[in-house]
C-alpha cells in the first residue's frame, strides 16, 4: 500500500500537504499550549512536520502513522534533522482504523478525514485514541464561497457541492457531534497558493528530469491547467483549516 506518485511527484517540495503555511503551522502549536511531553498521535501525518516541529518547539511526543513511503521517509529525516528523533516516530500503514496502543494527549487528522469516512467518523476515530481531556485537531476544507456550478465543485476537487459543509456548517457539525471548538486556525489564500503554486514548479521540474516517464504526458496534461484552475475555482471557493476539539 502507497500514495500514487503523482502526488509524491506533485508535493515533492512540501513539507506540509495542506494549504497551511509553516508559519500556519507554528501558530497553531502554540494556540493549543500543549504541555511538554503531551502524547501525540497524528493520522495521515504525510512528511510528519507537525510531529516534528511541535516536538522541537514544545516538547512533545508522538507517533504518525501514513500510507506514502515517499512521505514517512521525508518525516524520518526531517525528525532527524531537528534532532527529535528519539521523541517521534512514523508508521507506514493504513489509518483507517488506527487506534494508540495507550491513550494520547492530543489526535490529528489533518486534511484525511476520509480515513473514518468523513468528518463524523474520523472524530469518532481519533476519540478512540484520546485520553479523558484530550483534545482532536480536524483539518478540513470548507466552502469559503457557494460554487455557482458543477464546474467550480469539480475545479475545487470535489464530486458533490455536498462534499464540504460552509464554515458556519463545518463549526456547528463538531457542535453536534458533541464537541466544543476551542481553537482554530484558517487557511487564507496564501497559504492555498503554497500549497497549490508550489507544486507547479515541482511538476515542471519532474517534467524536464522525467521526459521519457510514463506518467509524463499526464502530468504534462495537469500542468497545462492546474494554474488557471486554481486561481478560478480552489483559491475563490474553498476554504480550509484546523480546528481543536474537546469533548462536551
Ligand atoms: C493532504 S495530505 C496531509 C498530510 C499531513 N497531515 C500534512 O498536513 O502535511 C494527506 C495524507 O494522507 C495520507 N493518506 C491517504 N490515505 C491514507 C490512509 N488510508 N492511511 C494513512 N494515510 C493516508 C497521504 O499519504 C498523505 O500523506
Amino acid at each position: 500500500m502507497d500514495l500514487p506518485r503523482t502526488f509524491t511527484i506533485r508535493e515533492s517540495g512540501h513539507r506540509v500537504h495542506n494549504p497551511f503555511t509553516e508559519e500556519d503551522l507554528a501558530t497553531l502549536g502554540r494556540a493549543l499550549r500543549l504541555e511538554p511531553g503531551t502524547p501525540i498521535l497524528d493520522l495521515a501525518c504525510g512528511s510528519g512536520e507537525l510531529l516534528c516541529t511541535w516536538a522541537r518547539d514544545h516538547g512533545v511526543t508522538g507517533t504518525g502513522v501514513d500510507i506514502s513511503t515517499v512521505f514517512l521517509a521525508a518525516a524520518h529525516a526531517r525528525a532527524a534533522e531537528l534532532g527529535v528523533a528519539d521523541r517521534v516516530g512514523f508508521v507506514h500503514g493504513d489509518a483507517a482504523g488506527h487506534v494508540a496502543p495507550e491513550p494520547v494527549g492530543l489526535a490529528a487528522c489533518v486534511g484525511a478525514t476520509w480515513i473514518g469516512g468523513g468528518v463524523a467518523g474520523t472524530v469518532e476515530l481519533l476519540a478512540r485514541s484520546l485520553r479523558p481531556g484530550g483534545m482532536l485537531l480536524i483539518g478540513e476544507p470548507y466552502w469559503r464561497r457557494e460554487p455557482p456550478d458543477r464546474a467550480a465543485v469539480e475545479g475545487c476537487h470535489a464530486s458533490s457541492r455536498d462534499d464540504f459543509r460552509d464554515l458556519p456548517g463545518l463549526v456547528e457539525h463538531f457542535g453536534e457531534l458533541g464537541w466544543d471548538v476551542v481553537e482554530m486556525v484558517l487557511a487564507d489564500q496564501k497559504g492555498w497558493d503554497r500549497y497549490a503554486a508550489a507544486q507547479w514548479l515541482s511538476v515542471r521540474r519532474w517534467l524536464d528530469a522525467n521526459p521519457d516517464d510514463e506518467l509524463a504526458p499526464r502530468m504534462r496534461a495537469e500542468l497545462d491547467t492546474a494554474p488557471t484552475l486554481h486561481v478560478r475555482y480552489q483559491r475563490e471557493y474553498l476554504g480550509w483549516g484546523v480546528f481543536a476539539l474537546m469533548r462536551r
